[in-house]
C-alpha cells in the first residue's frame, strides 16, 4: 500500500515540498490550506504535471481534515512566513495558534504520524506541536538543521568551487542567529575544511549561514526562502519513508542530552521508519559547548513567554 503524507500550509515552503514528494513518488500526498481554492488548485497542477513527468502518486488538495487521516507522516507548514525587517520571534503568538489547531486537527486523524514541523519560529513550534499532539519525541521533529546546514555546504563549494554534494557539515542549535556551525566537522570529500581556507574565510562563510534565511529575505522582499527549505524537508521525508536512517541536524526534544532539559534543540539524530531513532550525542569543545547553551537559552526564551501567555 502507499504511503501518505500530509502537507499542512500550502503556501511557498508547503506546495514545493508537496511537489518533491510526489515527484520522488515517495507517498500520496494531501495538501490542507485554509485558503479555499488554493490547495485544490495547487494540488490539481502537481496532478497534471504527472504525466509528464513519470510519477504516480494521488495528490489531493483541500480545506479540510478529513482526506488526511491515517497519514504516515504529517508536515507542518501552515503560518505566516517572516517579512522584511521582522525576526523569527515576532512570528511567536501568530504561529503558536495556527500550530496548536491544526496540529490538534491532525493528530486526531493520524495517532500514528510522524510531525515535521517547518513553521517559524521553528523550535518553539516544535515544543507546542508536541504539547498539543501529545506525540512521544521520536514522532515530533523539527526541519531547520538539514537547511542551514545545505545553506553552509554551498556557500563553502561556491568559495572552492567543488563539487556541492563533496561537502558535509554539520550545524547544530536552535534555528536562528545563535545557531552553531561546527566547523570541527565539516570536510570537502573528508578533507577538514581547516586545511582549504583560512580562517577569516570559515568565520565570513560561518556567518553568512547564520544570516542565510534573512540575505533571502531581503532578496524576495515579500517572502522567504522556500526552495531549499522544501528540498530538505522532503530529504527528511525519504528517510523516513525509505528507512534509510540517514544521519541528519534535526530540531528533538531534548531530555538531558548535551545538558539540555525540555526544549527542542537541533542536534545529530537518525531518522528512520520510526522517526528519531538515535540521538547522537557528539563531545564539543568547550568553545562549541558554550554556544549550544547560548542556542538553547535563546530557544527557552520562547517557550517561556509561551508557557507565561498561554497559562
Ligand atoms: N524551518 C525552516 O528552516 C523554515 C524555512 C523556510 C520557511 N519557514 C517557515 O515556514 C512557514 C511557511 O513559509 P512559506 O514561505 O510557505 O509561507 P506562505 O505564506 O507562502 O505559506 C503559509 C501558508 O499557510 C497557510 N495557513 C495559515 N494559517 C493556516 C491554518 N490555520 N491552517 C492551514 N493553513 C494555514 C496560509 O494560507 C499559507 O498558504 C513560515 O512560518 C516560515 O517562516 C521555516
Amino acid at each position: 500500500m502507499r504511503k501518505k503524507v500530509t502537507v499542512v500550509g500550502a503556501g511557498n515552503v508547503g506546495a514545493n515540498t508537496a511537489q518533491k514528494v510526489a515527484a520522488k513518488e515517495l507517498a500520496d500526498v494531501v495538501l490542507v490550506d485554509v485558503v479555499e481554492g488554493v490547495p485544490q488548485g495547487k494540488s490539481l497542477d502537481m496532478l497534471e504535471s504527472a504525466p509528464v513527468e513519470g510519477y504516480d502518486v494521488k495528490i489531493t488538495g483541500t480545506n479540510g481534515y478529513d482526506e488526511t487521516a491515517d497519514s504516515d507522516i504529517v508536515v507542518i507548514t501552515a503560518g505566516i512566513a517572516r517579512k522584511p525587517g521582522m525576526s523569527r520571534d515576532d512570528l511567536l503568538m501568530t504561529n503558536y495558534g495556527v500550530i496548536k489547531g491544526v496540529t490538534e486537527q491532525v493528530a486526531k486523524r493520524s495517532p500514528n504520524a510522524i510531525l515535521i514541523l517547518v513553521t517559524n519560529p521553528l523550535d518553539a513550534m516544535c515544543w507546542t506541536a508536541a504539547k498539543a499532539s501529545g506525540f512521544p519525541r521520536e514522532r515530533v521533529i523539527g526541519m531547520a538543521g538539514v537547511l542551514d546546514t545545505a545553506r553552509f555546504r554551498t556557500f563553502i563549494a561556491e568559495e572552492l568551487n567543488v563539487s556541492f554534494e563533496n561537502v558535509t557539515a554539520m550545524v547544530l542549535g536552535g534555528h536562528g542567529d545563535t545557531m552553531v556551525p561546527l566547523v570541527r566537522f565539516t570536510n570537502v570529500s573528508g578533507i577538514p575544511i581547516t586545511e582549504l581556507m583560512d580562517q577569516q574565510t570559515i568565520d565570513r562563510l560561518v556567518q553568512r549561514t547564520r544570516d542565510g534565511g534573512a540575505e533571502i529575505v531581503r532578496h524576495l522582499k515579500t517572502g522567504s526562502a522556500y526552495y531549499a527549505p522544501a528540498a530538505s524537508t522532503c530529504e527528511m521525508v525519504e528517510s523516513i519513508l525509505k528507512d534509510k536512517k540517514k544521519v541528519l541536524p534535526c530540531a528533538v526534544h531534548l531530555e538531558g542530552e548535551y545538558g539540555i532539559h525540555g526544549l527542542f534543540v537541533g542536534v545529530p539524530v537518525k531518522l528512520g521508519a520510526k522517526g528519531v531513532e538515535q540521538i547522537y550525542e557528539i563531545k564539543l569543545s568547550a568553545e562549541e559547548a558554550g554556544a549550544l547553551k547560548k542556542s538553547a537559552a535563546a530557544v527557552q526564551e520562547l517557550v517561556d513567554v509561551l508557557k507565561e501567555k498561554t497559562k
